[in-house]
């Protein structure tokens, strides 16, 4: 069985360290992971005003969720947050009322930062929003990763033995969840 799991960073930046974490997860994912990129980028700010005729860009945004049979959020920490480009894309996802793209979706979170805290208070802040969203989370393994240039190369290797090992454990983990979610939800996920 392969899962299509949508992939969503939580950083605009072209020299973003999530981003180069995310290519590492995605040469290590295993081989029933097929994951594709969601973009956030082009969502313009959230404005209720905007929901009876929605932009093009959340139209495509939405759809990139809903065909998604699980999701995988790489992000930074901003001001011990949730970067206010995720927290867009996550309410644009949420709306308009009773059309929650989030719905029943396995996600998981992960996020790097140069400083040894790894996005930990970003996920405590996330999980919660995500909870609200009824999306179910993957819990453990948790993964708070310290970026170290010399370890994460531009082609998504992995050079230190023992991280490329716990990103592998942490992606086969997501996609045991996965599996199980949609074993006890069949008909629910994706499209
Ligand atoms: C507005 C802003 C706020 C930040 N706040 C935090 C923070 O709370 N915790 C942290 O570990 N790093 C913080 N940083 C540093 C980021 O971890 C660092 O810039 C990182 O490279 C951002 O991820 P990205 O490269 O994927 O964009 C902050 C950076 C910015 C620009």
């Amino acid at each position: 069985m392969t899962y299509r799991i949508g992939l969503i960073i939580g950083s605009l930046s072209s020299h973003s360290i999530n981003r180069r974490l995310s290519l590492a997860l995605r040469k290590l994912a295993p081989e029933e992971l097929e994951i594709f990129e969601i973009g956030i980028g082009d969502l313009p700010l959230f404005n209720a005003d905007l929901e009876g005729d929605l932009p093009a860009a959340v139209v495509a945004f939405k759809h990139g969720i809903e065909s998604a049979d699980g999701l995988l959020i790489v992000s930074p920490e901003y001001n011990r947050s949730i970067p206010g480009p995720l927290k867009n894309a996550l309410d644009w996802g949420s709306r308009p009322w009773g059309k929650n793209s989030f719905k029943r979706k396995p996600t998981a979170v992960i996020g790097a930062s140069p400083g040894g805290i790894g996005t930990a208070v970003m996920q405590s802040s996330l999980r919660p929003v995500l909870a609200f969203l009824d999306a179910p989370q993957l819990t453990a393994p948790e993964a708070y990763i310290t970026y170290s240039a010399d370890v994460y190369g531009e082609d998504g290797t992995v050079s230190n033995e023992s991280t490329r090992e716990f990103l592998t454990h942490y992606l086969s983990e997501f996609a045991a969840f996965v599996t199980r979610v949609h074993a006890n939800a069949p008909g629910h996920i994706g499209e």
